[in-house]
């Protein structure tokens, strides 16, 4: 399984740590290309590589945490989605204003979903401040949580295995009109809840 991520700042990198203190392989991009990366994935460690966003965007699992206005672009072009996974890392709001998006009345995965159309998206690693999400998962004696939400349940077993496997405990929340709405910021209650899952 390829891992391939479009964004590479606070919460794409974020992600990429995660990945890389479980030693797992992935593809980082932004907008501004590999050479803007370089010292960012050679912090990172091996498993983490630069790469286009073209190159990221064809993995088989493409996890995107791009500032909200600037997703269109970012998903633009790029190979058919054609069932793979896509982990929507995003929230429906943007510095600096931090302005509420208005996104009449549905919730922000399904406005994503359809920048991404044949994927199988998933909610998941949106809820914590970044610096808590790049932190060990490993807290308090037990394990930090994430939730994860979607409509494809093979899919949302695949992204719950990564997060078993980078060491958090998932919390399956449901669909994306259930679960993406309690996880979304704002609207949902569960936003910067760092929780643990003691034992
Ligand atoms: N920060 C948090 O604590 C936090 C927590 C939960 C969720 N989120 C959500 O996560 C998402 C990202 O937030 P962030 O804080 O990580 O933002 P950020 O630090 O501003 O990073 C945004 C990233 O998006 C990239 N990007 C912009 N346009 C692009 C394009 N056309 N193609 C490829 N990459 C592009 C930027 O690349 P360039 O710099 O090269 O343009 C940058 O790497 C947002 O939806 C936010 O709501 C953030």
């Amino acid at each position: 399984m390829t891992i391939g991520i479009i964004g590479s700042g606070a919460i794409g990198t974020a992600f990429a740590r995660t990945l890389a203190r479980a030693g797992i392989a992935a593809t980082i991009s932004n907008s501004r290309g590999p050479d803007s990366l370089k010292e960012l994935v050679r912090e990172l460690g091996p498993s983490i590589k630069a790469g286009t966003r073209e190159e990221a965007g064809r993995a088989d699992v493409v996890f995107v945490a791009v500032n909200w206005t600037k997703l269109p672009a970012a998903l633009a072009s790029l190979p058919d989605w054609n069932g793979r996974i896509v982990i929507d890392g995003n929230n429906p709001i943007e510095a600096p204003l931090f302005k509420p998006v208005d996104l009449k009345d549905r919730v922000s995965s399904e406005v994503f979903a359809d920048l991404v159309p044949g994927a199988r998206v998933v909610k998941a690693f949106n809820h914590l401040r970044a610096e808590v999400l790049a932190t060990d998962p490993s807290a308090d004696g037990g394990r930090r949580v994430l939730f994860y939400s979607g409509n494809d349940g093979a899919a949302k077993a695949e992204v719950a295995a990564l997060i078993e496997r980078i060491g958090f405990v998932g919390i399956d929340l449901g669909s994306l009109a259930v679960g993406g709405k309690l996880a979304q910021f704002p609207g949902g209650p569960l936003p910067n809840q760092n929780l643990v899952k003691i034992g």
